[in-house]
């Protein structure tokens, strides 16, 4: 009784603490509800649907439907709390392995895609890992050339490698003509000749268009419950050209986001633990970013960091045009992702970063309250 006690207000400070409601636990068991959707919508598969111990997680992240069913079948339901009490040492070590082995799959994909890094480049690979190298050099003859006082000469070596690369690259891109244009600045800069304005231009003071900060970025919510307004694609167009703005490691845009609807979007939401109740998704957008555009072992985390703020500027993207949304986890194991990219039709390449879901917020929906920290534990 005194652990059940013990057990419910836990229970309540963590449904508090995480700023969404929970139905009171009985017999140790939450009610299959909506509650225990808004439960569901807030697990990543990492901590799991309930997230109150391993043994839940194995029961609920690991995959092992099998293993889950028999220990269903085995262990009368009244059991299960105590079980679980007991699982939580019992698992840890096996938890810390399957960490490991993530981690190992994570790194194996990692290393077969990303670009070598500088010392170790070779003009015989890939024709991705060659545009890489190529973006990655024109844009520090970019950066270089905007401080007050460049060196001179700079970077021969860069620019012996983008002539060396540039001429596996077609002639008629882009990034060809952004190769070109750039060494062609820095040699005139290493031979005695000014900054070119092409290459590094000139600000002038801009307005920046925001005249209420907190307005635009406190309205800004994660919402759960659309209504049937159609997202127009030109819309979401828009979006993707704002979001597009962030800024990314030596300007290497890895990032790919497709946007699915109807069918497509129904699929893709199954392999997503964190939607459960949500009701209709107008657009479900999954976001990735592409592992040959990362370079050595340096950058082995940069695909996170770049597709993650290619996201927040998504979402911000489309609060300023008015469509809200919420992020949606792809904290799943590489099994699972590898189902997802099936079905989805993700190659191997791609890092899947996150999904988002699209549309307009029902007229009166609710919305979880989330609340923020004190600025004195952020600001240190
Ligand atoms: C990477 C990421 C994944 C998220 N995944 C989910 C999810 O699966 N389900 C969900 O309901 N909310 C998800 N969220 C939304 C968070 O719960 C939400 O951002 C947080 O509670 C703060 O609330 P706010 O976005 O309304 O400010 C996710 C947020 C992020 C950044």
């Amino acid at each position: 009784m005194a652990f059940g006690r013990v057990s419910a207000r836990i229970s309540e400070k963590r449904a508090v603490l995480g700023g969404i409601s929970r139905n009171p636990p009985r017999n140790g068991r939450f009610s299959e509800n909506a509650s225990a959707d808004a439960v569901r919508s807030c697990g990543t598969e990492a901590n799991g649907p309930a997230c109150t111990n391993h043994f839940d997680q194995l029961l609920h992240s690991g995959g092992n439907n099998m293993v889950k069913s028999a220990i269903r079948k085995l262990v009368p339901s009244e059991r299960i709390p105590a079980l679980r009490r007991a699982a939580g040492p019992i698992m840890r070590p096996l938890e810390k392995w399957r960490a490991r082995r993530e981690f190992l799959r994570d790194a194996q994909r990692y290393a077969k895609f990303m670009t070598p890094s500088d010392p170790l480049v070779f003009s015989g690979m890939p024709i991705a890992n060659v545009e890489t190298q190529l973006t990655k050099d024109y844009n520090r003859v970019e950066k270089a050339l905007t401080f007050k006082e460049p060196r001179r000469p700079f970077g021969t070596h860069v620019g012996d490698r983008i002539e060396d690369l540039m001429p596996r690259v077609d002639a008629r891109t882009e990034l060809y003509a952004h190769a070109a244009s750039s060494t062609t600045a820095l040699r005139e800069w290493n031979a005695g000749g000014g900054v070119s304005d092409e290459i590094a231009p000139l600000t002038e003071p801009a307005d920046r268009g925001v005249n209420d900060p907190e307005a635009f970025f406190l309205s800004r919510h994660s919402v759960r419950n659309f209504s049937d307004r159609p997202v127009a694609d030109e819309d979401l167009q828009r979006a993707v050209t704002l979001a597009m703005s962030a800024p990314s490691v030596c300007n290497r845009q890895s990032w790919r986001v497709r946007f699915l609807r109807d069918d497509a979007a129904l699929k893709a939401r199954k392999f997503q633990n964190g939607n459960g109740g949500f009701g209709d998704i107008p657009v479900v957008a999954v976001v990735t970013t592409d592992l040959y555009r990362f370079c050595g072992p340096g950058e082995r985390n940069q695909a996170w960091i770049d597709g993650g703020l290619f996201a927040m500027n998504l979402v911000m993207a489309l609060h300023s045009i008015g469509i809200d949304s919420c992020m949606l986890n792809m904290s799943l194991t590489n099994d699972r992702i590898a189902r997802a990219r099936a079905a989805i039709g993700i190659p191997e390449h791609e890092a899947v970063i996150m999904m988002v879901a699209i549309g307009y917020g029902e007229e009166g929906h609710r919305r979880a309250r989330s609340p923020r920290r004190a600025l004195d534990t952020v600001i240190r």
